[in-house]
């Protein structure tokens, strides 16, 4: 259990991983920033109110400034505007890059040995942000989306073959947008390569639908996108790092040469335990895949430049 968790950003995304960060005992103490006055303070009063229902002791407390999350060992950062029904997350690139680069500075301020979990979109390059603005090494700044990415396939595949999601275990690497690159060939049922199990066309349709997860809500939300299964997967993570658990999840982490790849994040397997981004781990992909990762790498690396420019 970690002394002090503050999540930034306390909407749909921010609050309810608050919620599951307070329900899992992962901090002794959550903190919930905000800029809308009195928000984070009233959810994370009625969240600290379910602990005796849920059996938490977590407090959870909500400020409108820094200076309460002082000393915190890990920020998920998840502030920042989110898609409208046809925007790509690289639509938001401009507005949510000055947001990410004031709390960036704030947190390096209040917390300059702290870990960075960025969940804000467009996902891979507000890392680059948070790095930047920070100072801080690749091992304390990480990105959610892998581990979204995947759970949307996982229970696609879950779906189609009408087995226990338990039983599959695959991984999405690459950015977090349209070019994302589930692994087929790493994507096993219970140790079964899935291509003994699915036609080439079911699982191109199940790898395209993954893909498309997030729009695909943000198409029926219409005023917002996903925040059941970003919250947990972000929280994932930050279980990993709080127990130092040392999983193995696919993570936006800056690679220096890993894949071929140098200066730009991106989606690859990355352990995570109490030091943060303890290792990137260096699989054989395919010439497909390894061609789809660097194709998804450089339409991050496009977008990375706007925020240089
Ligand atoms: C999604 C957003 C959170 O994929 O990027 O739903």
């Amino acid at each position: 259990m970690l002394g002090k968790i503050a999540v930034v950003g306390a909407g749909n995304v921010g609050a309810t991983a608050a919620q599951r960060i307070a329900e899992k005992n992962l901090a002794r103490t959550v903190v919930m920033i905000d800029v809308v006055e009195g928000v984070p303070q009233g959810k994370a009063l009625d969240q600290w109110q379910s602990g005796p229902i849920e059996g938490f002791d977590t407090r959870v407390v909500g400020f409108q400034t820094y200076d309460q999350a002082a000393g915190a060992e890990l920020f998920v950062v998840t502030a920042g505007i989110a898609r409208k029904p046809g925007m790509s997350r690289d639509d938001l690139v401009k507005t949510n890059a000055g947001i990410v680069r004031s709390v960036s500075e704030q947190i390096a301020r209040v917390a300059p040995a702290s870990i960075i979990l960025v969940v804000s979109n467009p996902l891979d390059v507000m890392c680059y942000v948070a790095m930047k603005a920070t100072g801080f090494p690749r091992e304390r700044v990480i990105g959610m989306a892998g581990v979204l990415d995947t759970a949307r396939y996982r229970m696609f595949l879950a779906e189609a073959l009408d087995v226990s999601v338990e039983d599959i275990q695959a991984m999405v690497l690459g950015g977090h947008g349209d070019t994302m690159v589930p692994l087929i060939s790493y994507t096993t049922v219970s140790g079964i390569p899935v291509a003994q199990l699915l036609d080439q066309p079911r699982l191109d349709a199940i790898v395209d639908r993954a893909r498309n997860g997030g729009a695909e809500i943000v198409g029926f939300l219409k005023t917002g996108s996903a925040y059941y299964a970003p919250s947990a997967a972000a929280v994932q993570m930050v279980e990993s790092i709080a127990l130092d658990k040392k999983r193995i999840l696919p993570c936006s982490a800056w690679l220096q040469g890993e894949f071929g790849l140098r200066d730009v994040f991106c989606g690859v397997p990355c352990k995570l335990g109490r030091g943060g981004l303890e290792r990137i781990v260096e699989i054989t992909l395919t010439d497909a895949e390894r061609t789809a990762l660097h194709t998804s790498a450089e339409a991050v690396r496009v977008t990375q430049k706007v925020v240089d420019g």
